[in-house]
């Protein structure tokens, strides 16, 4: 049967302490026992329903977590404050000092900074290899390998992973498989495709507003669990806690998740294809061109599309700054980091959200100078959208300008 993860965030109810439609917000840092003996058993970890302290749970950040282990079919969740506050716990409760990750090399610039140049400070070393190559993968497994690490769409460049594949690796070699979905909420739901843990940044397309940095870990009872222990738990311990009240605020913006997505499929697929059709060197998942476009398809839920991320490669940064820039004066978006907005952001991953990798790897991986990544907005009418962004290209000579006949 097919995974609906949209009717499962839908089906979802909720009683407020006085009867409200939204659940009361837990503001306390805090909570009472009336026995001691309780506390106690909380402190254990034995008394079911029992909160202790804001850091370990609160009320509203159990509904978030709730609500996003429905969304990805998990049994439960644990909200951080921020996505690299849910990735660096989750590396950290599985491998200590000797043990190795094999990661995708193109991955979210902060998540590669962590594995490149802190882990090791703790004797956790990473191997970085071409996660599309299922053969290279398992080869760069040794007998220390806990964790296999990948996003399922990866940033910038939109590769895209073949869970199941990865999923059978890492049962063979008894390794976590740990997907960052952030690029593909509702469309690609990794548990259900093999992957035992999955991470979301919540500052993205799942809040979209841009108003907060939030993230999640989805998985199995016990592994959440083992997060949260007071004793040991990474997330317990480290303390990347989301507040009660910002988690109150990213439910609400989650039930209409859906619909966003819809919207940014969408716009997305209608400017890579008009794009692509301008010569333009375009990545998207959703085009036939994508290497992985079949495999994406074999692995999306319906409805979702292949979701609001793209890229453009216009040939170099002078270019692509020029572009951004005039872009921006023209109102068709932000030059800012970050994806999920209701306008269009744009930015060069080279220069920025990706600057933490070595220029080098940039090249070796495929990270150009001229790359542009694009988060496709909601925007109503996109083929002036679009009609706007050619005239912006073809000003700064990126594009031709279309003859008379053409343009009829
Ligand atoms: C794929 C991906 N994962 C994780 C993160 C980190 O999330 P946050 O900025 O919420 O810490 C980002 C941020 O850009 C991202 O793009």
């Amino acid at each position: 049967m097919s995974f609906k993860p949209a009717n499962n965030i839908q089906d979802l109810q909720y009683f407020g302490e006085f009867g409200g439609v939204n659940p009361s917000i837990s503001d306390s840092s805090t909570y009472t026992f009336l026995s001691a003996k309780t506390m106690f058993d909380t402190f254990e970890g034995n008394a079911d329903g029992c909160y202790l302290y804001s850091r370990h749970s609160s009320p509203s950040n159990l509904y978030l977590g709730e609500a996003l282990a429905a969304m990805e079919g998990t049994e439960t969740a644990n909200v951080t404050a921020s996505g690299m506050g849910a990735i660096t716990p989750v590396i950290l409760q599985l491998c200590g000092a000797g043990d190795h990750v094999v990661s995708s090399r193109t991955i979210y610039g902060g998540t590669y900074a962590f594995l490149k140049n802190f882990t090791p400070k703790l004797n956790i070393s990473t191997s970085f290899v071409d996660i599309t190559k299922l053969d290279v993968v398992e080869a760069a497994i040794t007998e220390n390998t806990k964790v296999l690490y990948c996003e399922s769409v990866s940033n910038p460049l939109l590769e895209v992973a073949d869970i199941k594949g990865l999923a059978a690796i890492a049962k063979k070699h008894n390794l976590k498989l740990v997907v960052d979905n952030t690029f593909s909420p509702l469309s690609i739901s990794p548990v259900k495709l093999g992957a035992d843990i999955v991470i979301h940044s919540l500052t993205k397309f799942i809040n979209g507003s841009s108003d907060t940095v939030g993230g999640v870990v989805c998985g199995t009872q016990e592994f959440i669990d083992a997060l949260r222990n007071v004793n040991d738990g990474a997330c317990m311990l480290l303390g990347s806690t989301m507040d009660s009240l910002r988690a109150a605020s990213v439910l609400k913006n989650l039930r209409t998740l859906h619909i966003r997505m819809q919207q940014h499929s969408h716009n997305a697929t209608y400017l890579a294809q008009k794009f692509e059709a301008d010569g333009l060197k375009t990545v998207y998942p959703g085009l036939e061109s994508h290497p992985s476009h079949e495999l994406f398809k074999s692995m999306m839920n319906e409805k979702y599309g292949f979701g609001g991320m793209l890229t453009i490669d216009v040939g170099s940064l002078d270019k692509a700054n020029a572009l951004m820039e005039l872009m921006q004066e023209k109102n068709l978006g932000y030059l800012a980091v970050s994806l999920g907005f209701y306008k269009t952001l744009f930015s060069a991953p080279g220069s920025s959200t990706s600057s933490e990798i070595p220029e080098d790897e940039q090249k070796e991986m495929g990270l150009s100078d001229g790359l542009i990544r694009f988060s496709i907005g909601l925007d109503a009418d996109i083929e002036r959208t679009y009609n706007m962004m050619r005239e912006c290209m073809e000003s700064l000579n990126i594009l031709d300008k279309k003859s008379e006949a053409s343009l009829v």
